[in-house]
């Protein structure tokens, strides 16, 4: 079948959100009027907490990401390119100096919180960004949210913060967990298999990307062949019993989530085991991303993915980003890095439109809202109605190209926003 080929389902599922909704509009959607939104319990008589919001002096950043455990390769990812980004404009947006404070959340949502707070009432920073892990993004929501304090999300893809819970001060630039599993669920049906095991860590996460992929893969007629799998997080153990369970299933294909040094545990080991070339492996694309393909080998080859960036997509920002990034670090490119030149992008654009002015929440929001530039991924630009960026879905195949195994563009999905609401997964 041509997998170019575009069906009535997935176009069902493809939302284009028109532009231009006001922040008043997305307020009442959110089931938020600013007025009434109760006062969190660390309001001051003077306004919100923190002194950070100003005219001048430096623009404090603070960054809350993983430095440690499965993800730590992604928070510096992360890290690296937004450092490079700002380095390449100087250091400076709307007139301020940069200066970042680094947090290590260590993926548990307890301290996720915690350096937040430190973060926001010691160091006072204007604003804070980051966040890899969905679970602790979900426990920082309420406190951004109550004291109106701005998170601008650069990975974690809980659905929840751009539905039930979303949030005027919370944008995200990354994805949500549904948006590059949902159109991979019916391309998986229609280009690869009917049957499907299902497998992926038991957190946030994890129920989220599966929950979007199954919706629309069994929306077509596709078959789950056993109860989804959900390992132990963030550390999975041995992956031997759950390989195990997976042969023993005898499925046509495995959709997976992993990602970091987990995606690298499940892949090896599929590969051990003879799956590999044996049960196709179709997965959200984190699972093989460029971060851990050197290490997973070829184990990955021929693994399909689902996701908003590729390394070798040909447009002259991600051939100017990629060249960059591979100069300042020796490595290529991944996604996370992608996600944080973009994070910092949105930054620099927004503040240079309030000439550095952050002591106007309102203000700084409207000019977040209307941030849109060519990133390497393609045009970026939010939904205004959440927050939430909108993405171009690729389907990604890992080839050995010259000697190294890439993810290679095999089809493009078009562009997805988050539905919004669960209806879809
Ligand atoms: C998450 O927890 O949301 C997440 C972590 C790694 C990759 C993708 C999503």
């Amino acid at each position: 079948m041509d997998p170019r080929t575009t069906t009535s389902k997935r176009e069902e599922g493809r939302r284009t959100t028109p532009r231009g909704v006001s922040r008043r509009t997305f307020i009442k959607s959110a089931g938020i009027l600013a007025g009434t939104v109760a006062a969190g319990p660390l309001l001051s008589a003077c306004g919100a907490i923190g002194g950070g919001g100003g005219t001048s002096g430096p623009l404090k950043i603070g960054l809350l990401l993983p430095y440690s455990d499965i993800y730590a390769v992604l928070g510096e990812s992360i890290t690296d390119a937004m450092k490079m980004y700002f380095e390449g404009i100087g250091n400076e947006v709307g007139g301020r100096t940069i200066e970042i404070i680094a947090e290590d959340t260590q993926l548990k949502p307890d301290i996720g919180l915690e350096k937040a707070r430190k973060l926001v009432e010691q160091d006072e920073v204007d604003l804070v960004a980051g966040v890899v892990s969905s679970g602790v993004a979900v426990g920082l929501r309420d406190y951004f949210h109550e004291n109106k304090k701005l998170l601008i999300i650069a990975n974690a893809g809980a659905n929840v913060l751009t539905r039930a819970k979303k949030s005027p001060y919370i944008f995200r630039t990354s994805f949500s967990n549904w948006q590059p599993n949902w159109p991979l669920g019916g391309w998986a049906y229609e280009n690869v298999a009917k049957k499907v095991f299902v497998s992926a860590p038991d957190y946030g996460a994890g129920h989220d990307m599966v929950s979007g992929f199954l919706n629309s893969f069994q929306a077509m007629g596709g078959e789950i062949v056993a109860e989804p799998q959900f390992t132990p997080f963030p550390q999975m153990g041995d992956p031997a019993p759950f390989i195990t369970e997976i042969q023993q299933a005898k499925p046509d294909m495995v959709y997976c989530f992993y990602s970091g040094g987990a995606a690298v545990t499940f892949v090896k080991a599929y590969g051990e085991f003879g799956l590999t070339g044996d049960i196709p492996l179709v997965c959200a694309g984190f699972t093989v991303e460029e971060d851990v393909l050197p290490s997973e080998g070829d184990a990955a080859l021929g693994a399909k993915s689902g996701l908003h960036w590729a390394l070798q997509l040909d447009n002259p920002t991600n051939n100017a980003f990629t060249a960059a990034y591979k100069d300042k670090t020796g490595k290529d490119a991944n996604v996370f890095a992608m996600q944080g030149y973009d994070t910092a992008r949105v930054i620099a654009e927004s503040l240079n439109a309030v000439e550095g002015n952050t002591s106007d929440v309102d203000q700084l929001i409207g000019a977040i809202e209307a941030v849109e530039f060519p990133s390497p991924r393609g045009t970026f630009k939010f939904d205004p109605a959440t927050h939430n960026v909108i993405n171009n879905v690729y389907v990604r195949d890992v080839q050995n190209v010259d000697g190294e195994l890439h993810n290679v563009v095999i089809d493009d999905l078009g562009e997805f926003a988050d539905p919004g609401d669960d209806s879809k997964g």
